[in-house]
């Protein structure tokens, strides 16, 4: 296109160009076109090929020129134009054929116009050529600046992204002729944003240029602008803001609030209770600012520490009752770590950080405690009372020792001294009852809340203290015809006393039915046989 010839000598005098002429501009085309009129077929019709910078601020601008060559300047030759934008846009010199631009012209509405040139002849009222069309381009000069196409721009990348690293890419357009020289190539550049952004000229990519820490600063405003005619003077710019926010990555290790924490612990806690916290903090946010608390290795035995998910605090618990006048004070080190750490991170969360705590413990009136769980004594029944049964003992477990007075709660048979003596109050029969098993209570005298229990069993001994006894009153009959050594009877015992093995008994007939008896009595360990004397007696076989 002629026009895009034009266009290096347009850049080249940008501020010139408003006031250059028709003629100047019809030289500068016919520089690059061929010297001669263009002749439209076998008609008689020429022209120049016809454009109009756009913009022009002027009334009238004399586009070019319309001729047939058949005007010889015969005067009665008038010429007509017809089509877009005639009579109004563009006017025609009816004797000359020049034509006229009348208004200023924007080549981004309208490029392009098509009219029609028709020359007649008015003395004979005839067209001398045929009506022929024609166009007239609206050239391109560099009115319109770039604009970003998708504001607003953001983008997140993550932190400690390496140098290079692809953000966004930003696109403006420009309203410009592309055909038309450098107007609509556009370059692009950072205003804003150093030295950790850079953008590529051309296709307005952003790249890292310098690694960031999302814990030194979390977003950047980056300004970027478009310049059209590639950056040359003249050349018209917009600009754009783009929201460039960092992600966390876990490149903080948690680190402890304190390097001492003090806490205290009642000896009369129980084993689980939570006896304080302990907190560390990590820049990080979200899952990587999730922490785990434990115990290092020593003294794990008494304490253990949780990691509440709530709070991220690490809570410190009993694991083992702790007792005042055993250790009175504990030291033990706590550690933490993140939950969630990448491999390729772990350089940031080698050695991890690391508390003291001194764990207080606090003395509390404990009751007293028994020597032994219970106590288990002997006595032979049928000792007078006032004997000696056994000694308990109990003593006060804190450091201010009470003395411990003694009480056998509901007991008849026994009472028990100051010194933990018990002894009876009575006989005892083993017969009546084998086993006094009591409940000893131990009260300190300083405070006679404190009070503890212990079971007593008491078991009474045997002393053979019992004759043995027939098992029942014995009413025998006998016929008159029996045969000696016939068994009438068989006759047992029993003895009320306590034995290891079984009982083992003796019997014989009193003395003064051993003589004129008609029975005898054959002791048989367990069985006892009896024979009429008058007969003959036997052993049974
Ligand atoms: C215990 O106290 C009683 C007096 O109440 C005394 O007779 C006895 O000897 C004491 N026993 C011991 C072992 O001290
Ligand atoms: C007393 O305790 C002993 C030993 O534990 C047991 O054998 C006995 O049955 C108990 N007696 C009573 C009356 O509870």
């Amino acid at each position: 296109m002629p026009c895009c010839a034009l266009l290096p000598l347009m850049l080249a005098i940008p501020l010139l160009w408003p006031g250059l002429t028709a003629a100047s501009y019809s030289q500068a085309e016919k520089g690059s076109q061929p010297a001669r009129p263009r002749w439209r077929g076998k008609r008689g019709w020429m022209w120049n090929q016809f454009s109009v910078p756009e913009e022009l601020n002027t009334s009238s601008h004399h586009v070019g020129q319309l001729r047939s060559d058949l005007d010889n300047g015969n005067s009665s030759l008038q010429y007509k134009l017809l089509g877009d934008g005639a009579g109004s846009i563009f006017v025609i010199d009816n004797r000359t054929g020049d034509i006229f631009a009348k208004q200023k012209l924007d080549r981004e509405e309208r490029s392009l116009y098509i009219l029609r040139a028709q020359v007649i002849d008015t003395i004979t009222g005839k067209a001398v050529e045929p009506e022929s069309e024609f166009v007239i381009r609206v050239s391109d000069i560099n009115d319109n600046e770039p604009k970003f196409l998708d504001e607003p721009y953001e983008a997140i990348i993550p932190e400690m992204s390496p140098e290079g690293s692809f953000v966004i890419q930003v696109t403006a357009s420009d309203a410009d002729d592309p055909a038309s020289g450098n107007n609509a190539r556009l370059l692009y550049s950072l205003l804003q944003g150093q030295p950790y952004f850079s953008v590529e000229p051309t296709t307005g990519v952003i790249r890292i240029s310098s690694k960031m820490d999302r814990e030194l600063q979390d977003e950047y405003w980056v300004i970027i602008q478009a310049k059209d005619m590639i950056g040359l003077p003249g050349a018209l710019s917009g600009t754009t803001s783009v929201l460039i926010k960092l992600s966390d990555v876990n490149d903080n290790k948690p680190i402890f609030k304190e390097s001492l924490y003090r806490l205290t612990v009642s000896e009369s806690a129980p084993i689980g209770t939570s006896i304080g916290k302990i907190m560390a903090s990590d820049n990080d946010i979200g899952e990587n600012a999730e922490l785990d608390y434990s115990m290092e290795e020593d003294n794990s035995q008494t304490f253990d520490i949780i990691t509440d998910n709530e709070t991220q605090e690490g809570i410190v618990t009993l694991k083992k009752k702790v007792d005042f006048e055993y250790q009175n004070h504990y030291r033990i080190r706590a550690k933490v770590r993140n939950r969630h750490v990448d491999a390729q991170l772990t350089e940031y969360h080698v050695e991890p950080s690391t508390t003291v705590i001194k764990v207080q413990v606090t003395d509390e009136d404990e009751p007293p405690v028994f020597l032994r769980p219970y106590y288990l004594f002997e006595i032979y029944e049928g000792r007078p009372h006032g004997s000696f049964v056994g000694v308990v003992s109990a003593t006060d477990p804190d450091l201010r020792k009470s003395p411990i007075g003694y009480s056998i709660p509901r007991s008849k048979v026994f009472r028990i001294d100051d010194n933990g003596t018990i002894i009876t109050t009575n006989s005892l029969d083993r017969e009546i009852s084998a086993w006094h098993n009591l409940s000893v209570s131990a009260t300190e005298k300083y405070n006679t809340q404190q009070i503890s229990q212990v079971p007593v069993y008491v078991q009474v001994l045997n002393i053979n203290d019992h004759a043995p006894e027939f098992s029942e009153y014995y009413r025998t009959f006998v016929c008159e015809n029996a045969n000696p050594g016939q068994v009438i009877q068989t006759i047992s015992a029993v003895d009320k006393d306590a034995s290891t093995e079984e009982h083992h008994f003796y019997f014989n007939l009193s003395t003064e039915d051993t003589n004129n008896s008609s029975f005898i009595i054959i002791d048989n360990q367990e069985l006892v046989f009896a024979c009429k004397r008058s007969l003959s007696c036997t052993s049974p076989s």
